[in-house]
């Protein structure tokens, strides 16, 4: 692998409202929900990590104190988790903040869309290009393979422009994804030409649609504060990204491994289905269960 220092800093937009989970995320985050026993930010923060970043910086807004906690010491915890001699409980708690992770909180005060959010950690991001990471969407890599971000940061070194994860959408779905066209540009890179939020099935330009990671250059903040309101009334990530299109180039990369669309019931019953079965300490048994089950009714 190549070294990742070149995208150093990774932006989580986490201020969304989880309102297709309520009452589950009434009093907190959505990103808090666990895949078996993970919360769906943590998945998010280490596939950064992994990437080679460094600096976290959460976007987020009011009832997300828990996020900030969850990436914080845990004093009394870890006391009695010492105390009562339990060394790899322990060690998971600490495992959550390496030595060398910098967390950032900005809040977003107001719901004004992903793009909006993304401005709101400009003056911590500053002028380097950076990662934005959707916890929505868990993404895997392939197995013993770069997960997804770390493969985006390579592409990245190589175009040194904005690179997107695409996935190809069944057209009936193309209204829930930044949908983009454009011309091939390497086995797995398509050269973006067009790029449209949530456009119907008879407008959209294609059927390649934004899985929620990216890596983007500083020019998108200029962007995003220049554009006027898009779909859905809100200031899109999207629109601040079609800008750059000509400029600078953007790449849309059709990354290796699955995509869990946790904002959604389905996809998060999948994950946690797919993550059990390979959990170390309960797969096995899960298995056995799942085998067990008559699904006939
Ligand atoms: C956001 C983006 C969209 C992207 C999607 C990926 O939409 O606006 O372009 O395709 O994430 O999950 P949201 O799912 O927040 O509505």
């Amino acid at each position: 692998m190549k070294n990742f220092t070149n995208v150093n800093k990774a932006v989580f937009p986490v201020a969304g409202l989880g309102t297709r989970f309520l009452p589950a995320t009434k009093a907190q985050p959505k990103e808090m929900l666990p895949i078996v026993d993970k919360p769906l930010i943590q998945y998010a923060v280490e596939e950064a990590y992994e990437a080679g970043i460094r600096h976290m910086i959460f976007v987020t807004g009011r009832n997300k104190r828990a996020i900030e906690d969850h990436f914080d010491t845990a004093y009394e915890l870890e006391t009695e988790l010492e105390a009562g001699g339990k060394e790899e409980l322990l060690a998971v708690v600490r495992a959550l903040t390496p030595a060398d992770m910098d967390c950032s909180y900005v809040r977003q005060p107001r719901s004004l869309g992903l793009g909006h959010a993304v401005l709101c950690a400009r003056h911590i991001v500053g002028d380097e290009p950076f990662a934005v990471l959707l916890a929505d969407d868990l993404m895997c890599g392939p197995q013993d393979g770069p997960g997804v971000l770390a493969q985006m940061v390579e592409v990245f070194a190589q175009v040194r422009s904005c690179v997107l994860a695409v996935q190809e959408v069944p057209l009936a779905h193309v209204q829930r994804y930044g949908i983009v066209a454009g011309e091939p540009a390497g086995e797995r890179l398509v050269k973006v030409q067009q790029m449209v939020e949530k456009p119907s099935p008879d407008k959209a330009p294609s059927r390649l649609g934004v899985a929620g990671r990216y890596v983007l250059t500083s020019a998108v903040f200029d962007a995003i504060r220049n554009q006027p309101r898009g779909s859905g009334g809100e200031i899109q990530l999207t629109d601040g990204i079609a800008q750059l299109i000509a400029p600078e180039g953007v790449y849309a990369y059709r990354y290796q491994g699955k995509r869990y669309d946790c904002g959604s019931k389905e996809g998060f019953l999948q994950a946690s289905v797919e993550f059990a079965l390979r959990h170390a300490e309960v797969g096995e048994g899960f298995r056995d269960y799942l085998r067990g089950l008559d699904l006939s009714a």
